[in-house]
């Protein structure tokens, strides 16, 4: 992969009480294909190893929001009977996707979402854009209520949490160019149109792609080069918080290697915010501060990758890392 261009540092926002990245070092976990991990320097936010165990959320109840995104109480509940004389008779089968989470992402924090298929991680990511209502329960960006928001009062908010989706192929316009997709977001993050073409070729060497993939409609793009045009489009909006919802799930073994160091270089330089929802707890714990782990619909467990993967304390955590293959083939990150 090429590394993207160092582009110049943004100075981190004001340190929140917690250590430098310090101290002993993490244990190891494993991992499908080596990582390596430079000589970058180490993103701002939590160490891994050193930052006390946070409670999985904080409720919003009057209190002071400082986080950057706060879900106070989120509850979605979708109504599964689909027969007209069930609905009419007020029998549904309320299905509980997501069931009263609170959780606080900071700046700065790269917050790993793990948990199994079908526990609501994208059912959440979706509440955190406001692209579903929550049953129950308040999204806060940035102190300001986004439940609250309908329409044009929400629109200019929505820029600033932005998505990367596990396929990025269908999430891309296929009758679009790549210069059109970046072209779109910039034009709706404010940028005039005379400046688009030299900010998206900009974005494009950011994301480690050749500028002249402008021109290219999706489909004449390679699996992983569709994941970087979809980051690219997603960062030209200029988010404050990027969720990024299995966003390497579908690609092979090295391809996954070189969009986790693209991410880790974004983390860096960018310093963005960023949750990263992802089966695969050794991605994780090479990307993020902080782990929340889900199980049917709650969020069981919080803290640092060293607190939450090395010393679990819930049973269903135990069991999810138990459930990672140790085969011979898998090489251990150093860290
Ligand atoms: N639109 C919907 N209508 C009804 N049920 C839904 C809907 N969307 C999701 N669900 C249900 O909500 C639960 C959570 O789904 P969600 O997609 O959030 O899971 P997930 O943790 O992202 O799973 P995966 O890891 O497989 O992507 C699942 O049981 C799913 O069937
Ligand atoms: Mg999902």
């Amino acid at each position: 992969m090429r590394a993207p261009p160092r582009g110049p540092r943004r100075e981190p926002p004001p340190h929140r009480g917690r250590l430098p990245r310090a101290g002993p070092a993490r244990p190891r976990l494993p991992l499908r294909a080596p990582l390596r991990r430079g000589a970058r320097p180490l993103r701002r936010g939590a160490p891994a190893g050193a930052t006390a165990r946070r409670p999985p959320g904080r409720l919003l109840g009057g209190g002071v929001v400082t986080a950057l995104l706060a879900l106070g109480g989120i509850t979605k509940r979708y109504e599964l009977e689909r027969r007209v004389l069930p609905r009419l008779l007020g029998r549904r089968r309320p299905h509980l996707a997501v069931d009263g989470v609170s959780l606080a992402v900071e700046r700065g924090d790269v917050l790993g979402l793990v948990g199994e298929s079908g526990c609501g991680k994208s059912t959440l990511a979706k509440i955190m854009l406001r692209l579903e209502d929550p049953t129950e329960g308040r999204v806060v960006l940035d102190g300001t209520d986004l439940t609250a928001l309908r329409g044009a009062a929400l629109r200019p908010h929505r820029r600033r949490v932005q998505m990367v989706f596990q396929d990025a192929g269908a999430s891309l316009n296929p009758r679009k160019t790549g210069a059109t997709l970046v072209g779109e977001a910039l034009g709706l993050a404010g940028l005039p149109r005379r400046d688009h073409t030299a900010r998206a070729a900009e974005l494009l060497r950011q994301v480690g792609l050749d500028a002249g993939l402008l021109a290219r409609y999706p489909h004449e793009l390679s699996g992983g080069q569709k994941q970087r045009l979809a980051i690219a489009r997603a960062l030209a909006m200029g988010p404050d918080l990027l969720v990024l919802d299995e966003p390497v799930s579908a690609l092979d073994v090295s391809l996954q290697a070189q969009i986790l160091m693209l991410l880790m270089a974004l983390r860096d330089r960018l310093g963005l915010t960023m949750v990263f929802i992802s089966h695969d707890l050794a991605l994780v714990h090479h990307l993020c501060n902080r782990v929340a782990v889900m199980s049917a619909g709650r969020i069981v467990e919080a803290g640092s990758p060293a607190e939450v993967l090395h010393r679990p304390r819930h049973d269903y955590t135990r069991r999810l890392l138990a459930a990672v293959p140790r085969g011979h083939h898998r090489t251990r990150i150093a860290t």
